[in-house]
């Protein structure tokens, strides 16, 4: 089944093709050009002048949870600080959730951020931390997401002892989630795991095979940057408190620097350092950190709003690092642009640019979206 969609106002592709029609064929872009040489379809869609745009690709979140965390989010805001603690919370809640519980929340929020023009979704496991729980987070993920993480290094479980449990997540834990994940990540923070704790986790994920990431620099300074830069990693997530060799080595390196603005606003940190990161010349991505904790949105075009309005991204800037910039982080070149090919992950917005994502804050713009070659909306 081929559909050729006509009436492109603008098409946004992250790639050398332009034109103003596409031909979708199966689950794969077919064609991109101008629309009186397109090729034969079976169904024609008119677009009627709107902005077309990839798919967005959301490199980082956390979506294997159970329970409720509105009262710290309340606390939050009259003036508490956020800390890595509150994981603890969602952590006994998820454990006493039923797989079919837990699947149904992955279903929720994968179907919400649909509808909202998310057509690839990166999650993680991370609120079980023990063997059995780890390794159902993951195979739940995966019935839903697009990649998943094992992040069994995201809490040392109250009353555990940090080295054993260090010895757990990169022994036994990983042994059992191995098979079900493509990355692995840890939380290197204060009040989660130091450099040597961090570094062990992500050494011995990387001997069993997997891609790195790492949550670093979220709530103040520390080594999680260096180490992500050291390593390796395809994505080092937060970069909330950067110093200038922190930017110097992002920009000299292959990791690219995620930025979860949305993360930042609702536990009251100062906004990442975007310009900078850019201008030094790193690759930057954006992510909406979907958690019940520090950042519940699935909403990746306020992540886009945020970096434009308050980050002093452009805005062609901000709808790279939310398609191709993600896609990149997930070492994937096949989602986050638009070209034969490419997977057929379309956002068409209810607006003639990109440039209403700033200009129109707040305003849901989605109008409809293709994701495998499937109109959803
Ligand atoms: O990316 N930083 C660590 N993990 C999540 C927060 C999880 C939570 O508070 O439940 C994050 O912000």
């Amino acid at each position: 089944m081929s559909v050729l969609i006509t009436g492109i106002g603008e098409l946004t592709t992250n790639t050398e093709a332009a034109g103003d029609a596409l031909v979708i064929d199966g689950e794969q872009i077919a064609w991109v050009g101008n629309a009186q040489n397109a090729p034969a379809a079976d169904e024609r869609v008119d677009v009627e002048g709107r902005a077309v745009l990839p798919g967005w690709v959301d490199s980082h979140t956390h979506l294997v949870f159970a329970g409720d965390r509105t009262a710290e989010f309340g606390a939050r805001m009259a003036g508490k600080p956020y800390t890595a603690g509150g994981i603890a919370v969602t952590v006994n809640a998820t454990r006493q959730a039923t797989d079919a519980e837990l699947a149904e929340v992955v279903r929720k929020h994968v179907a919400e951020a649909l509808k909202q023009g998310t057509t690839f979704i990166e999650t993680k496991t991370g609120y079980g931390l023990n063997v059995p729980d780890e390794v159902r987070s993951a195979r739940i993920a995966a019935e839903h997401a697009d990649e998943i993480t094992f992040l069994g290094a995201h809490l040392v479980p109250p009353g555990e002892d940090a080295d054993t449990y260090v010895d757990l997540v990169r022994g036994e834990m990983l042994d059992a989630v191995a098979p079900l994940v493509r990355w692995a990540d840890v939380f290197c923070e204060k009040g989660a795991f130091d450099y040597d704790q961090s570094k062990a986790v992500l050494e011995a994920a990387q001997a069993k095979g997997l891609g790195l990431r790492v949550h670093g620099n979220q709530l103040g300074e520390g080594p999680g940057v260096r180490l992500a830069v050291e390593l390796g990693a395809a994505s080092v997530d937060h970069c909330t408190y950067l110093s200038q060799e922190d930017i110097d080595a992002l920009a000299s390196s292959q990791t690219v620097a995620t930025l979860l603005p949305a993360c930042d606003l609702s536990t009251r940190q100062s906004l990442p350092p975007a310009r900078a990161l850019l201008d030094a010349g790193a690759t930057v991505a954006l992510a909406s950190n979907c958690n019940p904790g520090s950042s519940y949105t699935s909403s990746m075009a306020f992540c886009v709003t945020t970096a434009v309005l308050q980050m002093r991204m452009t805005v062609e800037e901000a709808v790279w690092a939310a398609t191709a910039g993600g896609a990149q982080s997930l070492k994937r070149d096949d989602v986050g642009v638009i070209r034969p090919g490419a997977r057929a992950d379309l956002h068409v917005l209810d607006a003639p640019s990109i440039t209403h994502l700033a200009y129109r804050p707040g305003v849901p713009l989605t109008h409809s979206v293709w994701r495998r070659g499937e109109r959803s909306l």
